[in-house]
This record gives structure tokens, C-alpha cells and sequence, in this order.
């Protein structure tokens, strides 16, 4: 399938690459969502991370969805809508809690799991009877939304177990003629997927942690858990179907350390020393205020430990938008290994190491 690729304002990089159409922000609008009301899938940029989109209300889109990522057909979608009061035609017992928490949260990086009509096709929510919801702050993927016709489901628009695109480049490279339309538009702004919030149990449950934090939400409706199956040393599967599954991992074995600075950096030289036949490349992932520290590897292994930082850490969202972009950065140098820093002392930091977590495969090493 031959995918078209459009955006409104070209930067260079665009302009080198001769696939992409620039056109007015109106006819962009209108064609995608042509293809959406058509039953096709067309990827656009949301606050959180880029899209997948398709007509939630038609089974045979939504399966579209799952080919294109290679997605197992049990993890459901989450339906994105343009109106606050469209919620009602997908979901029903709406409780008082529900209706606090959207209109504080709503346009935004909320999802909520709540019970699902009959008009929603269970090849949308998996076969479950609960439909998740979110109404994006993003005003192009809010338009898209309208003019495909009101109901899109969309994940996020990687293939299946890659991290999740931030950019306009990670979308092409994952899903370049798997799909009608990519809408390249680097507006992206938080780069972790929305907190999902289950408000159909009492008290509610976060089942993925995001830039809505748990305080946030007990600000609003008071008593809010964290799902007990997202634990590092839980027995228990998570709820959110998607996050049993590894995630977001990059080619090259990432260790998160978690320790003091001086150990991370011991540790990392006596890797180094062990491996040091065929050692191909190392990758640290730190922030601003100490990738100083790891200089002196750096000189006595000439070429071969690429320090990458994440942001200044006074700054969470910096760290947080940042995270898919390293990830994947990390997968075109030749390393081998990457230790990463955790980022624990920090607001997000829920989400930013669940997401770190899971790509390092759990692999965490007390230093
Ligand atoms: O920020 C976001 O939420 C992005 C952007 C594109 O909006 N979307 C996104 O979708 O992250 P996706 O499909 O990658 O992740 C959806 C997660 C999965 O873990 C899925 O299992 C869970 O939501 N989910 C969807 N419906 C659910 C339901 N009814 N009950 C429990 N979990 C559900
Ligand atoms: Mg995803």
C-alpha cells in the first residue's frame, strides 16, 4: 500500500524528503478525514505521542489498526473524540467522580475505562465490555477526529513493541506503506502515552501512569490506587491488557542502575573492563546535571560510549518527551548495551520509569 505522507509548514528535513506533500491546514484536515469516514487509517500527532487512527464504530477499520501494527487482537483501542459530550454515545453510568475528572482533565492526557455501549464493536475493545476514552488537547487531532467522524480509535502509532513516535520520522519509519496517510506535525509535547484511569471500580484505579499524576487526580475525586499488578515485584498481571506486554524496546540490552552516581560510574568501567574483547559501543542515558561525570570513560574509550541526556532534571516533562527520541536514537549507533540512570526524584516519575522499566525488560541492577 502506497502511503501518502502530508504536513502544513515543511522544515528542511522535510523538503529533503520528496514523499512529503505540503498543503493548506484545512485541505489536510479533509483528506484525512475522508480516509477515516472511508474506513482507512491514517497516523496524526497528538499531545501525548503520535496516533494510529481509525473509525471506532466500524469492526472492519479497527482490525486495520492491529494489521498495521501487529498488534495481538486482545489488547484493546482506546476511542479518541472531539466533543466532551460525545462520551455519552460510547459509554453509559457516567458517575459524579467521572464527570469531575473529565471536565477538570478533559482536553487532555486522561484516559478513562468506563462501561461501554453497544454501538462500540467488541473488535475495538478487545472483547471486553469496558470502552477507554480519551478527548486530546491537540487542536489537528481534535479536527481530525470531527471530520472522520467523531469516534477514532487510536493507539499509538509504532509497530507493536518499538517505542511509542514522538516524531513525524518514527511514525514513517514504522508504519511507511502499511497505511493510507501519515500527518507529519512535530507537536508533540508530553511523549508518554496518557494516564488511563479505570472508573468503573471503586476506589478508581490508575492502570498507566502518565503526565496526569495520582496527586492530580486525588486533588479532584479524592481516594485514587495505582494498580497493584504495575508493581516491579507483583505476582499479579497488570489490568490494562497493553501493559503485560514488553514494550518499547530498544535493539541493544538496557540496564537501569539504580544506586548512587559514583557506583553507576564504577559499575559501568568494570563492565567495560569484562567485555573489553569485542566491546561494540556503550550507551549511557543520564540528564544535564551529570553527564559530566561519565567524561572521563568517555576519553579512555575512545569512540565507543555515546552519552546521551534526557534533559535537565528540574524539568520532567523535558525528561519525559524525550525518552522515545533517545530510545530510538539509540537504535542507529552501533551499541551494544545502555545503562540508564533512573529518574525517581522527579514529578512523572511514575510513568517515566514505568516506561523505562519495561524497556529495559525489568532488567534493573542495584549498584
Ligand atoms: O496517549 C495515548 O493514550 C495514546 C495517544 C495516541 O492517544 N494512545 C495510546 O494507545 O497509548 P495504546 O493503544 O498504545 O495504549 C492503550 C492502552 C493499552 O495498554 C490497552 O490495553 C489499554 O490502553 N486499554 C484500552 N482499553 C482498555 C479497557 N477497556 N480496559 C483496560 N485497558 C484498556
Ligand atoms: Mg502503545
Amino acid at each position: 500500500m502506497k502511503t501518502k505522507i502530508i504536513t502544513t509548514n515543511t522544515t528542511k528535513k522535510e523538503q529533503q524528503n520528496k514523499n512529503i506533500q505540503t498543503v493548506e491546514y484545512s485541505q489536510l484536515v479533509k483528506e484525512a478525514g475522508a480516509i477515516l469516514r472511508a474506513g482507512g487509517v491514517v497516523a496524526f500527532p497528538t499531545e501525548t505521542v503520535y496516533g494510529l487512527g481509525a473509525n471506532a464504530l466500524d469492526e472492519e477499520a479497527a482490525k486495520k489498526i492491529y494489521a498495521a501494527k501487529g498488534r495481538p487482537s486482545d489488547n484493546p483501542l482506546i476511542i479518541h473524540i472531539g466533543e466532551i459530550e460525545d462520551v455519552g454515545h460510547i459509554a453509559s453510568n457516567l458517575s459524579t467522580k467521572t464527570e469531575m475528572v473529565m471536565k477538570t482533565f478533559w482536553p487532555g492526557a486522561l484516559t478513562l475505562v468506563l462501561e461501554k455501549k453497544d454501538c462500540v464493536p467488541q473488535g475495538t475493545t478487545g472483547g471486553l465490555d469496558t470502552v477507554a476514552v480519551r478527548m486530546p488537547s491537540h487542536k489537528m487531532a481534535r479536527d481530525i477526529i470531527g471530520a472522520g467522524g467523531g469516534y477514532i480509535a487510536a493507539p499509538s502509532a509504532n509497530v507493536s513493541g518499538r517505542p511509542s513516535p514522538t516524531k513525524g520520522e518514527h511514525v514513517i519509519e514504522d508504519m511507511e506503506d502499511r497505511i493510507d496517510m501519515i500527518v507529519v506535525n512535530d507537536t508533540v509535547e508530553i511523549g508518554v502515552e496518557s494516564t488511563i484511569l479505570d472508573m468503573t471500580v471503586d476506589p478508581p484505579q490508575i492502570l498507566r501512569p502518565g503526565a496526569i499524576t495520582r496527586e492530580m487526580l486525588m486533588d479532584v475525586i479524592g481516594y485514587v490506587e495505582l494498580d497493584k499488578g504495575l508493581a516491579l515485584d507483583s505476582k499479579e498481571a497488570p489490568k490494562a491488557p497493553g501493559m503485560k506486554y514488553r514494550h518499547y524496546a530498544p535493539k541493544a540490552t538496557l540496564s537501569i542502575l539504580e544506586g548512587d552516581n559514583p557506583n553507576r560510574v564504577k559499575y559501568i568501567q568494570g563492565e567495560i573492563q569484562s567485555r573489553n574483547q569485542g566491546l561494540q559501543g556503550i550507551g549511557i542515558i543520564t540528564r544535564e546535571q551529570n553527564k559530566e561525570m561519565y567524561e572521563s570513560l568517555k576519553k579512555e574509550n575512545n569512540g565507543k560510549i555515546h552519552i546521551i541526556s534526557l534533559g535537565d532534571d528540574s524539568k520532567a516533562e523535558e525528561i519525559a518527551s524525550n525518552l522515545y527520541k533517545v530510545l530510538r536514537d539509540f537504535d542507529k549507533i552501533e551499541v551494544s548495551h545502555i545503562y540508564s540512570e533512573s529518574f525517581w526524584d522527579m514529578e512523572m516519575s511514575e510513568a517515566i520509569m514505568n516506561r523505562l522499566n519495561k524497556a529495559a525488560g525489568y532488567n534493573i541492577v542495584r549498584v
